[in-house]
């Protein structure tokens, strides 16, 4: 009895885990099937051995989202989640519970893809869209209306026209849209290579990545990204139609993106005929999928069946297994990257997966491999999902040859011998010769100059070239170059050494902000530099920033701040900086890259009132005439809102609350002047 206790408490503490690894850090670290199956376990046990019932644990709750970065709203209707299987007989099980339920009425059973992204709901009044929530914990969510806008495929206005709400092809007054939000496969490959060319670590696959995007808080960043959409589900008092299929097309006709890939099936072998036939054809859809779900389709036959606590009873969804295959670790390699850190890679015997070869799969870090318990020549599973590179699965420890060599982490690196050193509480190894690492120099090399860095017009293997040469140990050995060095380089020529020191010159001109990410500090990406650059004005100001100050930047957290701190603590840094700067790079923000001048508040009357921590009072009447609004001093009925921040003053608050005028605070302001 106490192994089960044991057992359960094990269970509850892994999948409270993985929930916050799962909807906080948007980096799941298994798959759906195991969490699945942990859970289901969980459930079972709980269930056999009510004594050890626990209102909090996980099986008692739906995951949740809710993040503090947006107004949190609730749900007219719960959005609930669907009960799963991966079984073709639970199929056929939740085939005659429906029957059953349904006593002597015939059914239909609406069959469609089940999109593997992150669910939204909308809510159109009038025809044009007026909110978009996010799932949340089921009954609250987060209001993403801003984000959710740039995306295309969402329509902003409807087609037709809105009389006579419940007759098709006239969308009703008022009513809610669910959906998925999804990244297609060909903008999450783009991504990642972005990410992985800046050194931010890549999303682990699209639906991670459309979450994490429905996230940040510019929608200019969710503008770029490329989202699409798939809905569903409508819900709402007069709705067109009486079926879920009729519903669904009316809301093709207003503009929505409705799948093609939904089928009316009036029997057991017409849903498994859809299963099988899309378990194939999938693989071929630009966007990812991961199941099949089942609706019963009449609205009123859904509203006899009813919901559990938890799902309703008239829908099931089908979870595709991730293809896997066997095969053998040949050796573990272990790569070192710009920052340091040293990620273990498998070889693998080649198998053919999904259609493609695999050799390789990534192994995260130590607490992996040990995990494991990972022997070379092992007998490994590898599944790829929807990730970008595969993964191992499970290792079957039976059929371990005897006498193979436990894998263990490298204590020295592999590149330059030091010490690798893994500091307390995290998870990745680095190697702490940042200034001496043949791979972390040219890697640093390679970022300063990148594209969306200082745009500096050479390759990487001009670095390998520079570097073998002994010219260049960082980014600043670059500008000390001169036409005669070059020229008595392999490969030089008088034109080329002239696009080179001409593109030099022009990095001399990068704003501050890429600087600032051209230095490469871990953690510190494009949109990071460019948070830190609208706080602290100058490199000096950032150089001088305590961990707490760091900390108050908008998407910087501990870690983050940390690397900052140690970064500028490092002598060759400091000294690498000095001569950039005597070089004349750009160390300050331009003053009128604040200045920005918009339309964006054109026609806002807008009263200031409280403490603000990214601007000053100043600054933000500023601000507002620079996006062509007008600031005044006292709330009346002309107040199109009050921009408040901290304490704001309790006679103004009355005021407005009196006239019903809205509070905007800092975050919503800036990200309504598109300035975060
Ligand atoms: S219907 C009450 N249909 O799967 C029914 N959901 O675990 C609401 N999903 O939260 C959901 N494709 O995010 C439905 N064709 C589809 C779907 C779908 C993906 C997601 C959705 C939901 C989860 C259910």
């Amino acid at each position: 009895m106490e192994d089960v206790r044991h057992r359960i408490e094990a269970l509850r503490a892994e999948i409270e885990e993985h929930n916050r690894s799962y909807y906080d850090l948007f980096q799941p670290r298994v798959s759906d099937f195991e969490f699945d199956r942990k859970l289901k376990e969980l459930e079972r046990l709980e269930a056999e051995h009510p004594q050890f019932a626990d209102p909090n644990s996980p099986t008692q709750r739906v995951g949740s989202d809710v993040s503090e970065k947006f107004a949190q709203v609730a749900h007219q209707y719960p959005m609930l989640s669907l009960a799963n299987t991966y079984s073709e007989g639970e199929i056929a099980e939740f085939y005659s519970r429906t029957q059953k339920a349904l006593p002597g009425e015939a059914f239909e059973i609406v069959a469609e893809l089940k999109y593997d992204g992150t669910s939204i709901s909308l809510i159109y009044e009038n025809g044009q869209l007026v909110q978009a929530i996010t799932r949340g914990d089921g009954t609250r969510g987060d209001d993403v209306t801003a984000n959710v806008r740039t995306i295309r495929s969402i329509p902003l206005k409807l087609l037709g026209s809105g009389e006579n709400g419940a007759e098709s092809g006239h969308y009703p007054q008022k009513f809610e849209i669910r959906g998925e939000i999804l990244m297609p496969w060909s903008s999450f490959s783009q991504l990642n290579e972005e990410r992985l060319a800046s050194d931010e670590s890549p999303f682990a696959n699209p639906r991670n990545a459309a979450a994490g995007t429905l996230k940040t808080l510019d929608p200019q960043v969710v503008a770029d990204r490329k989202l699409d959409s798939y809905l569903y589900y409508m819900l709402g008092e007069t709705l067109p139609a009486d079926t879920h299929f009729a519903n669904l097309q009316a809301a093709r006709m207003w503009g929505f993106k409705i799948s093609d890939a939904t089928k009316v099936c009036r029997n057991l072998a017409e849903v498994i005929e859809f299963i099988n036939y899309w378990d194939v054809e999938r693989k071929n859809l630009p966007v990812a999928t991961d199941g099949i779900v089942l609706k019963v389709n009449s609205l009123r036959q859904q509203l006899n069946l009813g919901m559990t606590a938890k799902s309703p009873r008239w829908a099931i969804a089908y979870k595709f297994q991730a293809e896997s295959a066997e095969t053998r670790l040949l050796s573990v390699e272990f790569s070192v990257g710009r920052t340091g850190v040293i990620t273990p890679v498998a070889n693998l015997e080649p198998v053919l997966l999904s259609g493609t070869m695999v050799k390789r799969a990534s192994l995260y870090n130590e607490d992996a491999i040990e995990e494991f318990d990972l022997h070379i020549g092992d007998l490994c599973a590898v599944e790829k999902g929807g990730e970008i590179i595969p993964k191992i699965t499970r290792v079957n420890t039976e059929a371990r040859l005897a006498g193979s060599e436990k894998v263990r982490f490298v204590e020295f690196c592999p590149a330059c011998g030091a010490q690798v050193l893994r500091p307390e509480g995290e998870a990745a190894h680095t190697c702490p010769n940042h200034a001496g690492c043949a791979p972390q120099i040219k890697g640093s090399i390679e970022l300063f100059i990148s594209r969306k860095a200082m745009n500096i017009n050479i390759g990487s293997e001009t670095i390998t070239q520079f570097y073998d040469a002994g010219l260049v140990k960082n980014a600043a050995d670059l500008y000390d170059l001169t036409a005669d060095t070059l020229l008595r380089l392999e490969r030089w020529q008088k034109k080329s050494v002239d696009n080179f020191l001409e593109s030099l010159e022009q990095s001399k001109q990068v704003p501050y902000e890429r600087v600032l990410y051209a230095l490469g500090i871990r953690g510190v990406g494009e949109t990071g530099a460019k948070k830190l650059a609208k706080i602290f004005h100058t490199l000096d100001d950032l150089m001088q920033a305590s961990l707490e100050q760091l900390q108050d930047v908008d998407e910087v957290g501990a870690v983050i701040a940390k690397s900052i701190v140690d970064y500028f603590a490092a002598s060759e840094n400091r000294e690498m900086l000095r001569r950039l700067q005597a070089r004349g790079l750009q160390m300050a923000l331009d003053e009128s890259a604040l200045a920005q001048q918009t339309n964006l508040l054109e026609g806002h009357t807008i009263v200031i009132s409280g403490v603000f921590a990214q601007h000053s009072r100043d600054e933000y009447k500023k601000i507002i005439e620079q996006n062509g609004g007008k600031n005044t001093g006292s709330i009346s009925k002309n107040t199109t809102f009050v921009l408040a921040g901290e304490n704001m003053g309790p006679e103004k608050l009355k005021k407005a609350e009196q006239l019903g005028i809205k509070i905007v605070n800092e975050q919503e302001f800036l990200m309504m002047i598109e300035y975060v």
